[in-house]
């Protein structure tokens, strides 16, 4: 541990009194209790006060041993991003004021900023990522991200590949620090050209063959209806995962063993880069690397997306479409091309197809409110599947409670596919909307959503697709698939939480009535009647969330720049591999089988709440859902309340698959009662 030497001027405590009221800090949640998560690091003095030796910048009577060296105003950058978060902390001007109505409880006294997260106020209950100046208890496993943007960008992985669809063919990597800005950049860079290519590097995964080859003893189960895969008797060892001759290990020896075909079959995706441009990666829970397999609640969020939203906010930020000046045009200009960006990603027909909400929920009820309340009558059905989120059911239910419509259900078979037989004749001359997830959140299964697309025009009903859990992992496209709606939230594509997105063909929308009044959705109001803009205007009605649909842009930008077939094919290669790491466990049921799978392996354990099982997790650091998904039906029609829901993103390792299975073989190997 190397800790930074304070001079603290008289009257105020010494390290060690400062280390014990940190730590006393930390351990208090916001609400005064306990923090059971939190035990003080064994470190000298806590993570307190980084600001480099000599800061010129820590306020005065904080100024460590070396004196500062003068600084001139002009030096402070005024207005470039490109002074990260850690030189400009202490530069801020109201951080370094006394604090006002601070917690008692608080360590520092609410006098001076004594961590470089000055702006978490009272809130933060938590630990710092991890001791400063020291090294961590364990190394972490990817390089760790670069403090500042400037130093980030040219490192940061996709925006050093080459832009998709976006600049001009043949151009170099970024050629700005405003990287993130994509082409919807219309003001000056600042950098010139040149940053280099990242090196191409195989997937270090197993490739498709590989993996079929090592699922194969296993795919009867997989396959039977996904019914408790027990070890094969024949492995001899209680721990598999010392064998290697069952599961080769971490990825590391898994991929030394196989040919290296990957390499160069397929374009470069190397997961460190792609971790390295994540900076939550880097957080530690427990003393240990964070896992973040709960991708389907949410994902994280690449720098390139949170620089994003910095940079609206330090350079665009106004209210848009409303005001003759620089900023609402820079503002607008950011928010509309971020509509073009959606559009482009779902393969809409035009930007005006696509309307901005907060997520998929909002989507789902903007539809059922505008959509359902025109055209839904009494006697009037609605088919949706068994598989589906709380959010594809209940609008539906209340519209149909409201209006006398019926509500009818897809079933799905043992492996948590829809039965398309079934559906058919759930089919009828009443069907006026057909509703089903692209992806099932709880169970992972890829529904044929064309196929019931298709079905359902045939009997003269619309089609709405829930995209929320498809998004991150396939390419869409709304055209291919026909859908008349489609709807996904931002958050679970890396970009922020607050911003989602509905698409509707033209002809449908232009037909639909508006769901919410006020500012921006007319074209003109008197006291007698109003004049309503156009969709997508038109359902979009007050100041919406700008910023994060700007955000949404840098995310789609970043995924698109990696490119969606690598992302999928990646994670049908991490996913395979997780499947097979947990069959292998004795007492692990897999719930969802589907042959067409996406990112989810919801299981239960013999023996085990579900619930014990995510905190034995959490304790090594390891993040699932356990519960039931919002997705009660489909759990039930296993016979479950909840599972344990690890869920996958283009970001996870087989390593950190492995740390997962070990967990889960170690808690099976502890078993309370007995396997049955
Ligand atoms: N729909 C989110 C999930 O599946 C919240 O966890």
């Amino acid at each position: 541990m190397s800790s930074v030497p304070l001079n603290l001027p008289g009257g105020l405590p010494d390290p060690a009194e400062l280390a014990r009221l940190a730590s006393e800090f930390f351990a208090t949640l916001p609400n005064g209790t306990r923090n059971p998560n939190w035990s003080a690091p064994e470190v000298g003095l806590p993570d307190i006060d980084t600001a480099p030796v000599a800061s010129p910048y820590l306020p005065a009577g904080y100024q460590n041993a070396s004196p500062p060296a003068p600084v001139d105003s002009a030096e402070v950058p005024q207005d470039v991003p490109a002074n990260g978060l850690a030189q400009n902390v202490p530069q801020a001007y109201a951080a370094a004021l006394p604090a006002i109505d601070t917690s008692p409880a608080s360590p520092h006294g609410g006098s001076v900023p004594s961590t470089p997260y000055y702006f978490l106020g009272e809130s933060n209950g938590y630990p710092s990522t991890k001791p400063s100046g020291g090294t961590p208890p364990d190394a972490p496993e990817t390089p760790a991200p670069t403090a500042g943007l400037a130093q980030n960008v040219p490192q940061g992985y996709a925006a050093a590949l080459p832009a998709i669809d976006a600049a001009p063919q043949g151009a170099p990597g970024p050629s700005t620090p405003y990287y993130f800005l994509g082409e919807a950049s219309g003001y000056p860079s600042a950098l010139p050209a040149g940053t280099a290519l990242p090196d191409a590097q195989s997937y270090k995964l197993p490739g498709d063959n590989d993996l079929h080859g090592l699922l194969a003893t296993d795919e009867p189960a997989l396959r039977s209806g996904g019914i408790s895969a027990a070890r094969p008797a024949d492995t001899g060892s209680s721990y598999y995962f010392v064998d290697p001759a069952r599961y080769p290990g971490p990825r590391g020896s898994h991929a030394g063993a196989l040919p290296n075909a990957a390499a160069g079959a397929r374009p470069p995706f190397d997961v460190n880069a792609i971790r390295a441009d994540f900076p939550i990666l880097q957080e530690r829970v427990n003393g240990r690397q964070l896992v973040w397999f709960d991708n389907a609640a949410t994902t994280q969020k690449p720098q390139a997306v949170i620089d994003r939203l910095a940079y609206f906010y330090a350079h665009e930020n106004s209210n848009i479409h409303r005001a003759a000046h620089e900023l609402a045009a820079r503002a607008t200009d950011a928010y509309e091309s971020a509509r073009k960006k959606v559009a482009r990603f779902l393969g809409a027909g035009s930007a005006e197809e696509i309307i901005f909400v907060r997520g998929a929920t909002e989507a789902i009820n903007l539809i059922a409110k505008s959509w359902g309340d025109k055209n839904i009558g009494e006697g009037d059905e609605i088919i949706v599947s068994h598989l589906e989120h709380h959010a594809n059911i209940v609008p539906w239910q209340q519209l149909a409670t409201a209006k006398g419509a019926k509500l009818r259900v897809i079933p799905v078979d043992d492996s948590g596919q829809v039965l398309l037989g079934e559906y058919t004749r759930l089919l009828n001359s009443r069907t006026k909307l057909v509703s089903v997830t692209q992806v099932s959140n709880a169970l992972g299964t890829v529904v044929p959503v064309k196929e019931i697309v298709e079905l359902a025009h045939r009997a003269g009903a619309l089609a709405l697709v829930d995209g929320a859990q498809s998004v991150s992992h396939m390419r869409v496209d709304v055209q291919a698939l026909d859908a008349d709606f489609f709807v996904f939230s931002g958050h679970k594509v890396f970009a922020p939480t607050g911003i989602g997105v509905v698409y509707g063909k033209r002809a449908v929308l232009e037909d639909m009535p508006p769901w919410q009044g006020g500012g921006n959705m007319i074209a003109d109001v008197t006291f007698e009647r109003t004049v309503f803009q156009p969709p997508p205007a038109r359902f979009e009605a007050g100041t919406g969330n700008i910023a994060d649909a700007v955000g949404l842009g840098a995310a789609i930008d970043y995924i698109e720049r990696i490119g969606m077939e690598n992302i999928a094919r990646y994670e049908h290669d991490l996913l395979a591999y997780a499947t097979h790491g947990m069959l292998l466990i004795p007492g692990v049921r897999l719930i969802g089988t589907a042959k067409e799978k996406a990112s989810v392996l919801s299981f239960v354990l013999d023996g085990y709440q579900t619930e014990e099982v995510g905190k034995a997790l959490n304790e090594e650091g390891i993040a699932v859902r356990s519960g039931h998904h919002c997705a009660q039906p489909i759990l039930r029609r296993f016979g479950l309340e909840a599972t344990v829901r690890p869920s996958l993103a283009f970001y996870n390792t087989c390593e950190e698959v492995d740390r997962m299975v070990a967990v889960v073989a170690r808690l099976a190997a502890q078993r309370r009662t007995p396997h049955h």
